[in-house]
């Protein structure tokens, strides 16, 4: 019996993978590699070349290995590019999460770990954001999110699925060398970038209304990340027929722009010496969560600080140049 994990041959894909292997579950990586790269999944671990929108081909993949559940990361992640190009989002991220419900349904798939984001939330007005805060996504890509959630909590109740969605909030880090994060469009690969390039790292805004001016945001672990996945994955697997939840995944610490810089500033050696620039559009002053559910229901809590993100991920940009 094995978990699919679709997109994961990805950065996050490749850790959960290595967490649900950990937890002691057989996977099967379901990826049609347009971004995910497939050395990142091991030797011995099938993997499917295969998009979620492939319905057919999702469902025989989980008849001929035998799935008794999904973990579903696979989609497309970045803010800018949804709102340039929505219809692209609605069909790869909501078709993909209608053909995979339809592929779990045809060849009885139960149980499914859904891939959510702290974007459902949009830009909020509270100290901590709970699961129960409004969802009001800015973004197309937000809003895709959200839809998945629906998607998956009304199918579940309709065919007795059982699914946990948990809301990532900034992912950062790397399990190993080999891991590190190569998309590179959030902050902490960007200040990599800047110094790599022998340029001064941006502060996208300082006049912000929190303590030093600059945006507050909750880093999480990617290995932290992964192991909440495996967490849910045996949540999910005990919950009744029928159920769904949805769980932020944080540290419920904030940390603002400038201390990222000083981290890193520490993990480097020298001061990164950034420089304030305007705000970038749309960014909320501050999102962190209240992590308390996770902790409770799914028994899992993040281990690793900021430091250590900053020092994996330094580490992976550094090894793979
Ligand atoms: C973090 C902070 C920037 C770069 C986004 C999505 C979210 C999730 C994660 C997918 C912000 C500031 C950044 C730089 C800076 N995505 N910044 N200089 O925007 O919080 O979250 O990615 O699920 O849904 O919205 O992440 O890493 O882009 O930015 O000052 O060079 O760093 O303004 O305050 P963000 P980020």
């Amino acid at each position: 019996m094995s978990w699919l994990l679709t997109g994961g041959a990805g950065y996050i894909g490749a850790h959960v993978l290595r967490a649900l292997q950990g937890a002691g579950h057989e996977v099967v990586v379901l990826d049609d590699l347009s971004t995910g790269v497939r050395r990142k999944v091991p030797e011995g671990v099938p993997l499917v070349r295969a998009s979620v929108r492939d319905t057919a081909a999702v469902a025989r993949a989980m008849t001929e290995h035998g799935v008794r559940g999904v973990v579903h990361l696979a989609a497309k992640k970045a803010v800018g590019e949804s709102v340039e190009r929505p219809r692209w989002y609605y069909q790869e991220n909501v078709l993909g999460a209608l053909s995979l419900a339809d592929a779990m349904i045809e060849a009885g798939v139960r149980d499914i770990v859904y891939s959510s984001s702290a974007a459902v939330y949009g830009a909020v007005d509270v100290d901590l954001v709970t699961e129960d805060t409004p969802t009001l996504p800015v973004s197309p890509y937000g809003e895709t999110k959200l839809i998945g959630e629906w998607v998956f909590r009304d199918v579940a109740a309709a065919h007795g699925l059982s699914v946990v969605a948990l809301r990532y909030f900034n992912v950062a880090g790397a399990g190993s060398d080999a891991l590190g994060d190569t998309g590179a469009f959030n902050l902490i690969p960007m200040v990599f970038r800047a110094l790599s390039n022998g340029e001064r790292p941006q502060v996208f805004g300082a006049d912000y209304p929190t303590p030093d001016g600059s945006c507050i945001r909750d880093y999480i672990h990617v290995a932290d990340l992964a192991d909440a996945h495996a967490a849910a994955a045996g949540f999910a697997a005990a919950a009744p027929a029928g159920g769904s939840a949805a769980y932020n995944i944080g540290r419920g610490v904030g940390a603002s722009v400038f201390d990222v810089m000083a981290t890193v500033s520490q993990v480097v050696g020298y001061d990164v010496a950034a420089e304030v620039v305007a705000r970038r559009p749309g960014d909320p002053a501050r999102i962190v969560a209240a992590a308390d559910a996770a902790r409770t229901d799914l028994g899992w809590t993040a281990r690793r600080d900021l430091s250590d993100m900053v020092a994996s991920a330094w580490s992976a940009w550094q090894a793979t140049g």
